[in-house]
């Protein structure tokens, strides 16, 4: 058995399709394993059950099959342990960035002085000190997407899990901001389990891409990606090895995309 810090085993989920006459499968025996500071990526097109992944692991969903283990123990309820960037900042328009960012930690309990300091900190590490007092409304999506990650890093959890966080961002914004995230994840040791469906973004941020087919969704491949760090985000091709590295992903992601549909 694997002692990794998450592990997912053998996962499969199936959903009622609406009216719930039948069921669909989704994921199909998925298993793969994150170690303690590793980043991982999982890539697959679109409604393969990316997102149903990070919910298990959240504790928000138990899986069908199989079963999901944070610490060698199955994610049987809610994973407070665990920090969840979304899609879209989410972050609450009538708190300022300094009540968003505490938020968590008055839910925990945190007594003010130590917020204090923790929530300077989150923010200094995304590059958001001095905008304690902005509304999200007066800082641009790149700050929003800061700040949002800020309010996951405050309570320290031990794995952090992003769904396509960058996706909305605008290109320029996106590579600032990976090359940012991998700046935080070498300086902080975390533990990410990052999903995308973009290639580049993918091979440049992680450890291993783990590449998931079309629905029912099964595990292609488990790449590890052995490009030295720092990588260069902004110039992707630069990184040596780089070449090979997408190659061997779009070799496994390729069949997977039907140009001719979109879902
Ligand atoms: N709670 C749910 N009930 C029914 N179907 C769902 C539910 N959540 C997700 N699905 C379906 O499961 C599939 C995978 O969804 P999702 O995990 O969001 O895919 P991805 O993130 O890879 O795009 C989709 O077809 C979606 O419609
Ligand atoms: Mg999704």
């Amino acid at each position: 058995m694997s002692d990794s810090l998450l592990v997912f085993d053998g996962i499969g989920q199936d959903f009622p399709t609406p009216g719930r006459r039948a069921m669909v499968r989704v994921l199909d025996g998925i298993s793969f394993d994150i170690d303690r500071g590793k980043f991982v990526a999982v890539i697959g097109p679109s409604g393969c059950g990316k997102s149903t992944l990070l919910q298990m692991a959240a504790g928000l969903l138990a899986p069908t099959r199989g079963a999901v283990r944070h610490h060698g123990r199955n994610v049987t309820s809610v994973n407070t342990e665990v920090g969840f960037v979304p899609q879209q900042a989410q972050l609450f328009p009538w708190k300022t960035l300094q009540e968003n960012v505490e938020l968590p930690l008055l839910l925990r309990g945190v007594p003010t002085a130590e917020r204090r300091e923790r929530v300077a900190a989150a923010l200094k590490s995304v590059g958001l000190d001095g905008f304690e007092s902005h509304y999200p409304s007066q800082l641009s999506g790149g700050m929003q997407k800061r700040g949002s990650i800020a309010r996951t890093l405050v309570y320290r959890p031990d794995i952090i899990l992003m769904d396509e966080p960058f996706g909305a961002l605008d290109a320029q914004t996106r590579m600032v901001m990976q090359s940012d995230l991998q700046t935080l994840s070498i300086e902080a040791g975390a533990t990410i389990v990052f999903v995308t469906h973009d290639i580049t973004e993918a091979v440049l941020l992680a450890d291993n891409v783990v590449v998931l087919s079309q629905r029912p969704s099964r595990l292609l491949a488990n790449i590890p990606i052995d490009l030295p760090r720092p990588r260069n985000m902004f110039e992707p091709f630069r990184n040596a090895g780089f070449e090979a590295a997408y190659d061997a992903v779009w070799t496994e992601f390729r069949s997977q995309i039907d140009t001719g549909r979109v879902h």
